[in-house]
């Protein structure tokens, strides 16, 4: 049901993403003792809502009950991970914590989350579509070391973010960086371990 979904709901370029997403959990599932069938299904997922628009997104967030927050409201971009995971317990009947978080904070991660989720931000940056260098070089890592891998693409991700797409880091995202982040590799981003310095934009 969910793969026929995603080809009426998807362009086959973000299809062949969600697939290579999966085929990348799967592997990290195995070398890592995660729930092989609960990190597929997370990838299956994480992208189900990425081409609706943010209008019609809230829309049904709120129809759901589940309406988009303060925290999230100035970051329409992450809202499609929201809705996925939204969607895929009020329509799948999806109950597993894990699968929803880590559909739900796919694009953002926060402090806290479960391996699970930790690697489908993973996979969603490293998966074989990804036509950038230093994907490759991230999935090594993360095959090693998961929480190597996932401290590396925090800050790929944060670079990507500020550099790229000159957008604020959303305040789950610093949590995340503060979380597993030295003072050091903080400093780059404008950010101190206490909290008290602003994020840099450019
Ligand atoms: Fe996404
Ligand atoms: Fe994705």
């Amino acid at each position: 049901m969910l793969l026929d979904r995603a080809r009426t709901r998807m362009s086959q370029r973000r299809l062949l993403h969600v697939l290579g997403t999966a085929h990348i959990m799967a592997v990290l599932a195995e070398l890592h003792r995660l729930d092989r069938d609960a990190s597929v299904l997370a990838a299956l997922i994480h992208d189900q809502s990425k081409e609706l628009t943010p209008e019609k997104i809230e829309h049904e967030l709120a129809h759901m009950g589940e309406p988009v927050t303060d925290i999230d409201r100035d970051h329409p971009r992450i809202w499609h991970g929201l809705h996925a995971a939204c969607w895929a317990k009020h329509e799948l009947g999806v109950k597993d914590d894990a699968v929803l978080e880590a559909a739900a904070l796919h694009s953002t991660t926060d402090a806290g989350v479960r391996p699970l989720t930790r690697a489908l931000y993973v996979a969603d940056i490293c998966e074989p579509g990804r036509q950038f260098k230093a994907a490759e070089e991230l999935l090594d890592v993360a095959r090693r070391d998961l929480n190597e891998g996932y401290r590396q693409c925090l800050m790929y991700k944060t670079r990507f973010v500020i550099e790229k797409q000159k957008a604020e880091l959303h305040p789950r995202s610093v949590r995340a960086l503060r979380e597993w982040l030295t003072a050091d590799e903080l400093h780059e981003f404008g950010l101190e371990p206490n909290g008290k310095t602003e994020i840099l934009t450019t």
